[in-house]
């Protein structure tokens, strides 16, 4: 059984992913420092695959902690989740984003190095692509950088580094750049639940549902697109969680050095009023809102190719928005209860 690495494990995506490695039969363990998430993640992960992951609470970027990490196990490949998402707070915090983001990436590749685990699945984002010389949908050869916020600014110095790092230490790297995940396990056991208040459209939405908050601040109705709001490409989390399956099992049959890149977004773009309208009629609820200005950092339109992903796949994504909508409510009744 192989054994994978997975920092940030108790995360939104990572916590998904983790149920999908187990029912894999990939055997787990995960560095996660808690800082966004919470414990109970672990429970809630071992109710929805039967197995419980083995856990250590500490932060990547204490690199003697790592070595010590990886003297104890055998690690066959990591998957590394671990860093701070929030591209409005990436505005106002860019060194925390560079320390957490960059220098966490840094210390890990370093200690990979060093224990010879070689194979590496590494979170990236839609946030990489220059949409001062591309527009959306966006292809993996499209041009990145020049990006719109310091949080994909780390995205997008880290993927440079993972190329040096394929080339000179002999490493085999996938990045797969995430549009926006959404939605929770169909069994409504397991879902998004940050520590922090939620800046994601989603979470906040359901929080709305919930009574939780009174209303939706739409930031700005004055881009170029079909209704004046921002169009994203809305990914279920369970979707999103397979294709860090299908990366792994890739990379284990295969030993050549490799950078490679893949979109894991749907093609489908979704604005911010049809995603008020969808979770209203999907849930028959009352959804009020209200405009407010642009939000700092945010582009107007961010909608993936899914050429590639499709093909490494072999067909489209299993969940729709709908579907999401429905997991992710079904999971906030049962964590609310
Ligand atoms: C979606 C739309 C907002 C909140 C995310 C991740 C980031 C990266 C890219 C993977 C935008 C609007 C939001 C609100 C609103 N993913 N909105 N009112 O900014 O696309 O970033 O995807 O790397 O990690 O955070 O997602 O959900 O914050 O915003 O009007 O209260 O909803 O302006 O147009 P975003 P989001």
């Amino acid at each position: 059984m192989s054994q994978i690495l997975v920092t940030g494990g108790t995360g939104f995506i990572g916590s998904h992913t983790i149920v999908a490695l187990q029912e894999a039969n990939y055997d787990v363990v995960i560095i996660d420092n808690l800082i966004n998430s919470d414990i109970d993640v672990l429970d809630r992960i071992t109710t929805s695959s039967g197995e419980s992951p083995l856990f250590i609470k500490w932060d990547v970027r204490d690199k003697d902690f790592l070595s010590w990490v990886f003297a104890q196990y055998n690690f066959d490949a990591v998957i590394h989740f671990a860093g701070l998402k929030a591209v409005g707070t990436s505005c106002q915090q860019p060194f925390v984003y560079r320390e957490n983001n960059i220098v966490g990436t840094m210390h890990l590749l370093e200690v990979m190095d060093i224990y010879d685990v070689r194979k590496l699945v590494f979170s990236s984002s839609a946030t990489v692509y220059d949409i001062s010389r591309e527009q959306a949908p966006f292809a993996e050869d499209m041009h990145t950088g020049h990006t719109t916020n310091p949080y994909g600014t780390t995205k997008y110095v880290i993927e440079q580094l993972l190329q040096d790092m394929a080339i000179w230490k002999n490493m085999q790297i996938i990045s797969l750049r995430y549009f926006n995940p959404i939605g929770a396990h169909p069994s409504g056991q397991l879902g998004e639940n940050p520590s922090d208040e939620p800046t994601n459209l989603f979470p906040i939405l359901m929080q709305i549902v919930e009574g939780k908050r009174e209303k939706l601040v739409v930031y700005g109705d004055d881009y170029a697109t079909k209704d004046g709001t921002c169009m994203r490409d809305y990914i279920h989390v369970m979707d999103l969680a397979e294709a860090h399956l299908v990366a792994l099992d890739v990379m284990m049959t295969t030993t050549t050095n490799t950078y490679d890149v893949y979109n894991v977004g749907t093609g489908n773009g979704t604005s911010v009023l049809e995603m008020i309208t969808l979770v209203r009629d999907v849930l028959n609820v009352n959804l009020p809102y209200c405009v407010w200005s642009r939000r700092d950092g945010d582009v107007a339109v961010s909608i993936a190719d899914v050429a590639k992903i499709k093909t490494w796949l072999g067909r489209e994504s299993k969940f729709s928005i709908t579907d999401a909508i429905e997991h992710g409510w079904k999971f906030r009744q049962i964590f609310d209860k």
